[in-house]
């Protein structure tokens, strides 16, 4: 082999070995930022909240915060279930099922972020012509299953994701 073809070999060894160096060296310094980007333990904990429903009595709500937001679990009464229940879909604002706002078989928990959907006041529970939620702030009326009623706020409270863990613990988030 000629002195020619061995350094043009060799050329082609340092080469690559110095893009494979370099690649690697690249992969590495990434990788911290990448790693920040993950949510700390304390963030990813914020992310969800568990609650304790077994002292919550029938007709009473648990206030709790998730992701800075109020979240209420009710427990609602067999007249609230049924008053939810018997409203038409043509009467409602935002039509919804009452169905469709609580968990199948748990129709007893009604779990909702306590956020108006006018301008964002805290409605009261409890309150109001149709004994869910009344917004003081301009006046809107919530039903037994959180949908809107009356009063300028456009839209039901929202449900936040949940889970029940046990029949007396849920997981909101
Ligand atoms: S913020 Fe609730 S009615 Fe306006």
């Amino acid at each position: 082999m000629s002195n020619s073809v061995k350094d043009e070999s060799r050329r082609k060894l340092l080469t690559t070995t110095a893009y494979a160096t370099a690649g690697v060296g690249a992969a590495c310094a990434i990788l911290p930022f990448i790693d920040s980007m993950n949510p700390s333990s304390d963030v990813a904990a914020l992310a969800s909240v568990e609650v304790d429903i077994s002292n919550i009595k029938v007709g009473e709500e648990k206030k709790v915060m998730w992701r800075g937001k109020p979240v209420s679990v009710k427990r609602r009464s067999a007249e609230e279930i049924a008053a939810a229940k018997e409203v038409q879909l043509s009467e409602l604002r935002d039509p919804q099922e009452d169905s469709v706002r609580v968990k199948s078989g748990k129709e007893e928990w009604l779990v909702t972020i306590q956020i108006c959907t006018h301008l964002g006041c805290v409605p009261i529970g409890g309150q109001g012509e149709y004994k869910g939620w009344f917004c003081p702030c301009h006046g809107s009326q919530y039903d037994t299953s959180a949908r809107i009623r009356k009063g300028p706020a456009p839209k039901n409270l929202e449900i936040p994701p949940y889970e029940f863990l046990s029949d007396t613990k849920i997981k909101i988030g």
